[in-house]
């Protein structure tokens, strides 16, 4: 496996791939890896010949209050991993090679990033995009691999790679979850322990709004429902738990897809988890 700390080294390295005809597959991450991200891996790796991981922690995606500083970070044991999974190239550039000082230029998907996660985070997929769209541009892959687990990223996502014309496929890949059915994140390493006991009850409740909706209930009605049971369990705060459209995320239309989407804070960590309701 090699490693890239340049753009320069990185593009050499693909280059002679491309030169070879080699297809190349993409999963940007922000390292503290965990089975979700080598789920992503392996998707790649059946679609394309050669497969590239970047490991960036992203600074213009975190609000000044959140967590930049202290986001789990090791290198080493994130390498082993990827190393296991067969990859052929990380790239882990430092902060400098992604935003020099002389960096001005921001990506905004207009609308479906100002819904959900961007009434509570309001720079957050400004600085998604912008990231995500240097990193295409600079790997060039044939394929990008991301998470359903951060559903609104990977929507905001395909819609940029589609604005921007970037010779790209956008994929998703299926959540990976714990035994328990708690979504696999990398924040999850925050929750103590009566937290962590605690954290499996948002997908419990994504999964009966699903099946309760599919089943005919009023969509108000259940989500309002499953809201207090996660107040009364033990959640600080629900910031949304709702059913929307599926590919819009606006409010559902009758036959489309939904999808349910909701964010919760257990003591001072926020998960996120979303599911599809049944069609
Ligand atoms: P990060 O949280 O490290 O996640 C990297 C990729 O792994 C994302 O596409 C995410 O959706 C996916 N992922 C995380 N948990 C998963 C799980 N349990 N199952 C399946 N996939 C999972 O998301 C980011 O980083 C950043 O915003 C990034 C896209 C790298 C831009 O900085």
């Amino acid at each position: 496996m090699e490693v890239a700390r340049s753009i320069a080294e990185m593009r050499a390295i693909v280059k002679d791939w491309r030169k070879a005809d080699q297809r190349v597959s993409l999963v940007p991450t922000m390292g503290a890896l965990h089975t979700g991200h080598i789920s992503l891996v392996h998707l790649g790796q059946e679609k394309t010949e050669k497969s590239v991981v970047s490991i960036f922690v992203n600074p213009t995606q975190f609000a000044p209050h959140e967590d930049f500083n202290t986001y789990p970070r090791d290198e080493e044991r994130d390498f082993s991993a990827l190393r296991k999974a067969g990859v052929d190239l990380v790239f882990a550039p430092p902060v400098e090679e992604i935003y020099p000082d002389n960096h001005h230029t921001k990506v905004e998907v207009e609308g479906i990033s100002q819904l959900l996660e961007g009434q509570f985070r309001p720079q957050f997929f400004i600085g998604v995009a912008t990231v995500v769209a240097k990193l295409l541009i600079q790997v060039m892959p044939d394929v990008a691999l991301f998470g359903e687990k951060d559903y609104q990223q990977l929507c905001v996502i395909k819609a940029m790679a589609r604005d921007l014309d970037l010779p790209v496929d956008v994929i998703g890949g299926d959540t990976i979850r714990e035994s328990d059915g708690l979504a696999m994140s990398s924040r999850n390493a925050y929750l103590s322990n009566t937290e962590r006991a605690l954290a499996p009850r948002l997908y419990q409740e994504i999964s009966a709004i699903a099946d309760r909706v599919s089943a005919g209930a009023d969509i108000n009605e259940v989500c309002t429902a499953a809201s207090k049971e996660l107040a009364a369990s033990g959640f600080k705060a629900i910031d949304y738990i709702v059913v929307k459209d599926a590919d819009t995320l606006e409010d559902p239309a009758p036959g489309r897809p939904m999808r349910v989407l909701a964010a919760a804070w257990l003591g001072r960590t926020r998960l996120i988890d979303n599911i599809a309701v049944p069609g």
